[in-house]
Order: structure tokens, then sequence, then C-alpha cells
């Protein structure tokens, strides 16, 4: 250690010293000896990165089984002819997004992963929608053998035992199941280790996706699955009938901390923040799945409304200037899609940062619940397409 340090020259840091350390680096790196280097994807950390970091992974689905009338359960495996010899890791909760090209348009989506973390591969449960490009798309025309390219896995709904209580109470909205298949066949077989009480919101039983397989599930006591029924009609025996509010919650949690994992539609979530606040638990131990785009500006609360309907957008990818229009109840990222512009997206909910791009001209709207920059950006100008509603015409670049 002392000789090393014994050969570091001490530099004052000033203003002027640090104006200079690019050159100085610049000058020092000129007069080096030349060295063969390895390259960087040789070294053991860079290469434990890229299995469970990969770009991109190209996978083709193995099977289809329809769970209900309108959703399918597919499983995707790992495309060998394509170079993905294994799929990456995952925490139960994960999702992945889904690149499909509709029409010579790209197109990219993301759905939870409903498998265990060890089965190996990925399963996603997707359901027609009105809509719904992708999902009708998927739902109507993917066959065995069929590949994509995905993202490597991603996402906040996870558990963290450092930060979470031994329960979890999860409620699910229609097909925000999928992410709580992952957690009860994860606690089935061991990669989690919690007690799963589990809400499961539907209007009909007819709704329900996999019940045979949840309710074997729940011969192991550290799940339960309480089926709540909104819409009209006979309740099943077993089943609790309206909403899940705070009073139902109590019903089934346990005294003292539990966490609240939530997943499904957004006037869902606009219900539980004022139901969970009668609780008192700790912001830590709520976690909201936000997934998909976001509502239409005018529904949201803190929107404040602009003048004109559409607005020109001018994208600098780089290459070219693109000029599109933009509805101002239309995410940027949307309006790019549907004019065939590629650009960079993950988790289509403001959070993973993925879709990063530089405003250079003109105002817009970020709803406060999907914004999910740094500090820094918001200053600089940067925001997340993917959660961006134009309040005029703009100027934006692509990263
Ligand atoms: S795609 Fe994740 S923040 Fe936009």
């Amino acid at each position: 250690m002392e000789k090393i340090s014994s050969k570091v020259k001490k530099i004052k840091l000033n203003a002027a010293n640090f104006l200079k350390i690019v050159s100085n680096r610049k000058k020092k790196i000129d007069s080096a000896e030349s060295v063969d280097v390895k390259p960087l994807s040789g070294y053991r950390p860079n290469a434990i990165a890229s299995v469970i970091h990969p770009e991109r992974q190209f996978v083709k689905v193995s099977e289809i089984t329809a769970v209900t009338g309108s959703a399918k359960l597919i499983k995707l495996v790992p495309d060998k002819d394509r170079g993905t010899e294994r799929l990456a890791p995952f925490a139960a909760g994960s999702c992945i997004s889904v690149e499909v090209s509709i029409d010579g348009r790209t197109y990219h989506r993301p759905y939870s992963i409903s498998s265990s973390p060890l089965e190996g591969y990925y399963e996603i449960i997707v359901k027609s929608a009105n809509g719904g490009i992708v999902s009708n798309f998927l739902n109507d025309n993917v066959n065995a053998g069929d590949g994509f390219v995905i993202s490597e896995p991603f996402g906040e709904l996870t558990y963290e035992p450092l930060r979470d209580a031994k329960t979890v109470v999860g409620i699910a909205g229609g097909v925000g199941i999928t992410p709580f298949r992952s957690f009860i066949k994860a606690i089935s077989d061991g990669a989690e280790n919690f007690d799963l009480i589990l809400f499961y919101g539907i209007d009909n039983p007819s709704d329900i996706v996999l019940k045979d397989e949840f309710d074997r599930a729940c011969s192991n006591p550290k799940i339960r699955v309480v089926y709540v029924m909104s819409g009209e009609g006979d309740v099943p025996d077993g089943f609790e009938k309206g909403f899940v509010t705070a009073e139902l919650i109590k019903k089934y949690a346990p005294e003292g901390d539990y966490s609240v994992f939530a997943c499904g539609p957004e006037a869902m979530y606009d219900f539980l923040e004022v139901e969970l606040k009668k609780l008192g638990l700790r912001k830590k131990f709520i976690r909201f799945d936000y997934r998909g785009e976001p509502l239409r500006p005018k529904k949201l609360g803190d929107y404040i409304p602009a003048s004109c309907e559409s607005y020109k957008i001018t994208v600098d990818d780089h290459r070219a200037l693109t000029e599109i229009t933009c509805g101002g109840d239309e995410t940027l990222l949307k309006a790019m899609e549907r004019n065939g512009i590629r650009t960079r997206t993950k988790c289509m909910s403001g959070i993973c940062g993925y879709c990063h791009t530089k405003v250079s001209e003109g105002d817009y709207y970020m709803p406060g619940n999907r914004d999910g920059r740094r500090a820094a950006d918001a200053v600089y100008g940067y925001i997340h397409p993917c959660c961006t509603f134009p309040r005029s015409d703009m100027v934006i670049k692509l990263p």
C-alpha cells in the first residue's frame, strides 16, 4: 500500500487543476506504452452482468393455454438458434418488455412474468382488451414456435426482506393477478419466503384465471387467496362482495406490520390510496405496480388543461428531424409508435428511465404519480415520453 501511495503525485484540488484533468489524462494516455488489453467481456464481473442484465433476449413460444375466454397463458423459452442459451434470472413480481411488429410498426409492452424464478422459463398472461393493439395481436395471432425479442426482467413489485414485512397483503385487480401467480409459485417452491394474503378482485367468477391452481396452492399455510367479486349476480360461497376496502383488509390481515402490493387498473389505485390511508401503514410497506400507459390527462388530478388539443412534435433521432402530431391526451411515446418512430422503452410507466429523452423546446405535462425522473432530469429538461403529454408544440431529442 505504501509503495503505491509513494508513487502517487499529490495534486492540490482547485478550479485550475480541475479544468486540466481531462487534457492531462489525454496526454498521459497518448504517451503511454501500448499493451494488449483483454476485451471487457472477458472479465468475470462483466460476463456475470451480461447474464443477469442482457441487453435483449431471444425467446420463442413453446406453449399457449387459454385460461379464460379472453386470456391466454404464453410460455416463453430461450431461442438458442438466435443466441439466447438461457433466460436472465428474475425475482417474482418482475416483468419483461415484449417487442412486437404489427403492420410495419414496432411496439413494446411490459408484461408481468407469472412463472416462478426457479422454473427456467417465463410465462406471461395476455388478455384481450379494448384498444389494446399489442395484447389483442398476441391473443389472436401468436402460435407455438413464434419468436420474440424481449428485455431483461425489471420492475419494482418484488419482495425485499430488508424492507418488507413478513406478511404481504396482495391486491390484484383483473389481469393484475399475473405477478401474484409468480409470488404464489415462488412461495410454493421455496424461491420466496413470506406469507401472502391475496385479495383477487374480479367482476364475475368467470374472470378468474387458474382458480384450481390457486386453490391447490392454498394448502400451503403461507398462502391465502380471497376472491372479491364486484359485479352483479350471486356471490359464490366463500367469496367477498364489493371492493377491497380498509375494513376488508383488516378482517384478514395479521396484527402488526404487513406490506401491501397492488397490481391492477389505475382507478383501483385511486380507490386504494384512500383506503390504505385509513390503515396508517408506513410508506415503505406500500407498493403499487404502475405498468403501462397512464390515464388520459383530464382524468388526473394535477392536470392543468391546455388550450389546444393537437400539437406538432419535432423528433430528432440523431439522423433526421421528423415532424409528427400528438394529441394533448396522447403520450409522446404513443404518437411516435403510431408514426413508426422507434425509440427505447421498457416499463411504459415512468419508472425505469429507459426512455429518458431531452426536450429542446416546448411545454408538457407528466402526471405526478408517474414522474419517476431524477431531480436533475427535471431541471435540465429531460422527460420520459412514455408518460409525457404535450401542452404545446415540442422539439425532442431521442436517446
Ligand atoms: S419506459 Fe420506463 S420510464 Fe419510460
